[in-house]
């Protein structure tokens, strides 16, 4: 199965995601592209990815922190692309506050969409790549996970959870042929970045060695490598794409 190139990108109609799924589909890959609510935008990353070269394209709706969309999401897997030999584990959202103001809601939904989903995800991915004997699993975590950033107490958490738990899923299925790695990209320009105030975007910039922000594609490129039958030995690491900023 290893020459098996289909892979699934969660968030995909978007932001990094995009980039990510664009980046396997001009590699090859059949890719199923996972979307929250914009079927249109995700309809024109699926055009995208046919005119890139994409030999299978399928696109998938679903709320990630509805218990039952992992299953239904690797079901389409299979019966869209044939199977599937990596997962993206990509979409993610922010709900930043400072502790103090941080209400119980906003440290739910981000611990549930950007940690519990990737888990659901994972376990229902690995259940059919341990058969096949083959699978690659990377984890899109944050820099966040690995300095803590003020007013993301949640994200930092659930970020530095997804680390912890990339790690124990490469130790317990290395021997199936399956890796398991995080990517901790820093400042990239998407939506998400594109939500914060000014004067937060210029105390991130002061702070990053290579004097600017990163781009979608900078990360796709690293993504794709660690979703390469190239990549075998590489296992259970948190890459950072991020100018500099962190010696991970
Ligand atoms: P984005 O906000 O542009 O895209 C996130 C995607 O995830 C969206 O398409 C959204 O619909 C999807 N999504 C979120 N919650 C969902 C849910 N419950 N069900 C289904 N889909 C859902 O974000 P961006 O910037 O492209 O980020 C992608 C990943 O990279 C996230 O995990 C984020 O935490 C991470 N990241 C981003 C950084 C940045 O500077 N942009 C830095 C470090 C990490």
């Amino acid at each position: 199965m290893e020459g098996m190139k289909r892979a699934l990108v969660t968030g995909a109609s978007r932001g990094i995601g995009r980039a990510i799924a664009l980046e396997l589909a001009a590699q090859g890959y059949a890719v199923l592209i996972h979307y929250g609510r914009n079927r249109d935008l995700a309809e024109a990353v699926a055009a995208e990815a046919r005119n890139r070269g994409a030999p299978g394209v399928a696109l998938f709706g679903a709320d990630l922190t509805d218990p039952d969309s992992a299953a239904r999401l690797v079901e389409a897997a299979e019966a869209e692309l044939g199977g599937l030999s990596v997962l993206v584990n990509n979409a993610g959202i922010t709900r930043d506050n400072l502790l103090l103001r941080m209400k119980d809601e906003d440290w739910r939904a981000v611990l549930e969409t950007d940690l519990t989903a990737v888990f659901r995800l994972t376990r229902e991915a690995v259940r059919r790549m341990v058969r096949r004997r083959y699978g690659r699993i990377v984890n899109i975590a944050s820099v966040s996970g690995i300095l803590g950033t003020p007013g993301q107490a949640n994200y930092a958490a659930a970020k530095a959870g997804l680390i912890g738990f990339t790690k124990s899923v490469a130790k317990e299925y290395a021997k199936r042929g399956i890796t398991a790695n995080a990517v901790a990209p820093g400042f990239i320009e998407t939506d998400m970045t594109a939500a914060l105030p000014e004067a937060v975007r210029k105390e991130y910039l002061a702070q990053i060695p290579a004097g600017r922000f990163g781009r979608p594609e900078e990360v796709a490129k690293l993504v794709a490598f660690l979703a390469s039958p190239e990549a075998g030995y590489i296992n259970g690491q948190t890459i950072g794409v991020d100018g500099g900023l962190t010696p991970c």
